[in-house]
């Protein structure tokens, strides 16, 4: 008995260890993280820098269809898993990609910025632009049984990434039930109830334009099995909202989550495709590279 109690003790130390990953110290650092988790190092990682020079149009990539999204009086678990704040969701709601892949939702997580009056925090940057947080919307095909199942296989995830941008005092209502809960989440391990809430209302005005591409997992084990899509159009937040996405939680080492973004992988060849155009040099680029993007000249 005690030599199983003992092996099974060192077990769960084992596998503690290996998951003590971070971005910054302690822990195992990002520019190590290959050591322990090995496809970190490989030639298809994420995030990318989106370079829109550089996009392929393809005509017939078709928007992404979401069934379950807008479904009233659910219930969502929200957990801070001490990397980051996540949000448990059910594989009643699903996405359909342009070639007809159902994917069902395993769990929404973001990353963000904050520390040493560095605001922005997104992973994926455009034309070298990161945003101040980006959520991750992660799915598994439904050719897979469950998420666990679906986690290590070929083509087995798909994650719907949205950036959001600040637009100084205007209160994204949609977003309240989050921000206003994550006090309650202050320590890992912490789980609340997100009620009154629909997923669906989290995505911006224009969900037909995406961008899209083949990639991995930003964080351990950054298995690269997962084809990316990236809306174009961005979602904006208060100031006062993004600050407390940016100060609320705190880690296992008790400092406060901030700054919890992988840094740019290289492309290594792989194309980028998005369902729109190229930007004419027709629109008044004096606004930068967002109103561009969001204009539809
Ligand atoms: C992604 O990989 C799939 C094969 O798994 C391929 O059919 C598709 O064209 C790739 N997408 C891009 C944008 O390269
Ligand atoms: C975490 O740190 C804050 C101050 O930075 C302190 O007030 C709080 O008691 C600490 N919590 C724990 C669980 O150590």
């Amino acid at each position: 008995m005690r030599v199983l109690v003992t092996v099974v003790t060192l077990f769960f130390l084992g596998v503690q260890a290996q998951s003590e990953w971070s971005y910054t110290e302690p822990g195992l650092v990002e520019s190590i993280w290959s050591k322990e988790y090995p496809d970190c190092g490989g030639l298809k990682q994420s995030p990318i820098n989106l370079q829109t020079k550089k996009v392929k149009h393809s005509r017939s990539l078709k928007p992404l269809t979401f069934t379950g999204y807008g479904e009233e009086y659910l219930e969502f678990p929200m957990t801070n898993n001490g990397h980051t704040v996540q949000i448990t969701l059910p594989p009643s709601m699903q996405m359909t990609d342009s070639e007809g892949i159902v994917y069902k939702a395993n769990q929404l997580h973001m990353h963000w910025g904050g520390a040493f009056l560095e605001l922005s925090g997104s992973e994926h940057t455009i034309n070298g632009i990161r945003r101040v947080i980006e959520i991750h919307i992660v799915h598994f095909n439904s050719k897979y049984r469950t998420y666990e199942e679906a986690k290590s296989q070929a083509n087995g995830l798909s994650v719907l990434a949205i950036l959001i941008e600040v637009d100084e005092f205007a209160e994204n209502t949609y977003y309240t039930p989050i921000t206003s809960q994550l006090i309650n989440i202050q320590y890992p391990g912490q789980t609340t109830t997100l009620t009154n809430i629909k997923i669906q209302d989290l995505f911006p005005g224009d969900i037909r334009y995406y961008f899209t591409y083949n990639g991995s997992l930003t964080t351990p084990p950054c298995t690269e099995n997962v084809k990316w899509f990236l809306f174009r159009d961005t979602v904006k937040l208060s100031k006062a909202q993004v600050l407390k996405i940016e100060t609320s939680l705190r880690n296992h080492h008790n400092q406060t989550l901030q700054n919890i973004y992988r840094q740019i992988q290289p492309l290594n060849h792989r194309a980028v495709e998005a369902n729109f155009p190229p930007f004419a040099g027709k629109c008044t680029p004096d606004s930068g590279v967002s109103n561009i993007l969001a204009s539809p000249c």
